[in-house]
């Protein structure tokens, strides 16, 4: 597994105190202290005391976040991202880690690529950045790529995020060789001669006069995906599961493969009634769905059917959004809403418990990228402070990413990311808490 990389950490030592701690697998939830020493969580407790203090009353400590599905744009398209943007974007939303998918421009399939990309990484990126290589030269779902000196370069896993692969037989092959060489892949599970609308076919898209793209489109794939990844033996992710019956698939299948699941903090909160607004804004892909399949892959979330939330961090620039949705490229934003908006919609909606939403943010996509998403003594200290009593609302011209398409601009949140450390480096402070502002410090 390559290591994630960095900017290098702040050694100092800090002691973040009276914060509620809560990372469910160890137990942890109360008022306590966490010490963090050279960029490693060293202790939790009551009553730990340091040369540097920050006193965290009022606030919730978390595990770093983990996103497993970002979409950086780099290399190529660093007008709607780049390195250094999408790891601010990430840090704001209280992500640690993310994993940068290859549908960019040229597309992540040779060593060359991904070497580089590691090496900007290295030099640009706030958070900790795993990079995905494309599972078939060009994503083209044809000729696979040459996955064991991607992994040399430093790729973590393989995809084709973007695209599904229509040939089960390339698929299965492209599992095996996965296999071998050591990578996780992730798939978006598509069939693309189901998939030929802009949004989901139902209701809505008859009403607006659009297109449909039937759940059948991802059902389907996703289907195949599931059959190949048991037959393999494959470790295959199953990323933006959007329909009730993938779920239900999903949870038939779980224990009969290494086989993991995501679904996005969008198609938990949002439906396809927003269809009716004709806003480009609201294309993605695969499309928001109607409540019953909202409903049914919250319950796979909250039931651990569903493993963990990752975000299809999409941005695209405002030309690109700013369309009719059958013109407009699909995609969200998802690394700063993330949290806010699961927590404002699930958590005070009382469908899904605070303890759960750590867990798949931080505890089980940490667990999925290895070594993350736990405030255990000797774990890395990523770290995410959050306030859930602030209210705010989402403005399109405060976002730390490059670009603003988030279907959540104008919504009220009920929880913000205050405070985001990575390897006991501060990298997101919004409100100074860090430089003693609201909560003083002691040094
Ligand atoms: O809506 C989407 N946007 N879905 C994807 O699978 C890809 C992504 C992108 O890259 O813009």
């Amino acid at each position: 597994m390559k290591a994630p990389n960095t900017r290098s950490g702040e050694s100092r030592e800090l002691v973040i105190r009276g914060a509620h701690v809560l990372d469910p697998p160890s137990g942890l939830d109360g008022m306590m202290d966490v010490k963090v020493s050279d960029g490693r969580i060293a202790e939790v407790g009551i009553g730990i005391r340091g040369s540097r203090e920050i006193d965290a009353d009022g606030l919730h400590l978390f595990p770093g976040f983990v996103d497993v599905h970002a979409h950086w744009r780099s290399p190529g398209q660093e007008h709607k991202e780049d390195i250094e943007s999408g790891a601010a974007a990430a840090a704001a939303g209280g992500f640690t880690s993310v994993v940068m998918m290859p549908n960019t421009d040229p597309v992540v399939d040779k060593p060359i690529v991904v070497s580089g990309l590691a090496k900007r990484i290295s030099e640009e990126s706030r958070v900790r950045a795993y990079i995905t290589a494309a599972l078939h030269v060009g994503l083209k779902g044809e000729r696979l790529t040459e996955m064991r000196l991607l992994k040399e370069a430093g790729a973590f896993c393989v995809s084709d995020d973007g695209l599904g692969t229509q040939s089960a037989g390339v698929l299965r092959n492209a599992m095996l060789y996965a296999k071998s060489a050591g990578l996780p892949v992730i798939l978006h599970c598509e069939d693309h001669t189901l998939s030929t609308g802009v949004v989901h076919d139902g209701a809505h898209a008859a009403l607006a006069g659009l297109p449909g793209i039937p759940a059948s489109a991802e059902d389907v794939a996703t289907a195949t995906g599931l059959i190949l990844a048991a037959e393999t033996g494959a470790r295959v992710h199953i990323t933006h599961v959007s329909t009730e019956l993938s779920a239900a698939l999903v949870g038939f299948f779980k224990d009969k493969g290494d086989i993991s699941s995501d679904t996005t903090p969008h198609h938990l909160t949002l439906t396809d009634e927003l269809v009716s607004t004709l806003d480009g804004m609201y294309r993605v892909n695969p499309p928001l769905r109607p409540d019953d399949d909202r409903d049914g892959v919250g319950g796979a979330l909250r039931d651990g059917v569903l493993d963990f939330v990752a975000t299809d961090h999409a941005p695209h620039a405002s030309e690109e959004k700013d369309l009719p949705l059958e013109e407009a490229s699909p995609g969200f934003l998802g690394h700063e809403m993330a949290f806010p908006a699961l927590y404002t919609e699930l958590v005070t909606g009382g469908k899904l418990s605070l303890p759960r939403l750590v867990e798949a943010m931080s505890c089980a996509p940490g667990r999925w990228v290895g070594g993350s998403g736990s405030l255990t003594a000797g774990s890395p200290a990523d770290i995410a402070l959050v306030d859930l009593s602030e209210e705010w609302t989402v403005n399109r011209d405060t976002m730390a990413s490059k670009s603003s398409n988030s279907p959540y601009v104008g919504k009220a949140m009920a929880s913000r990311i205050v405070g985001t450390i990575v390897g006991g480096e501060i990298v997101h402070d919004i409100h100074d808490i860090f430089s003693g502002a609201k909560f003083g410090i002691r040094a």
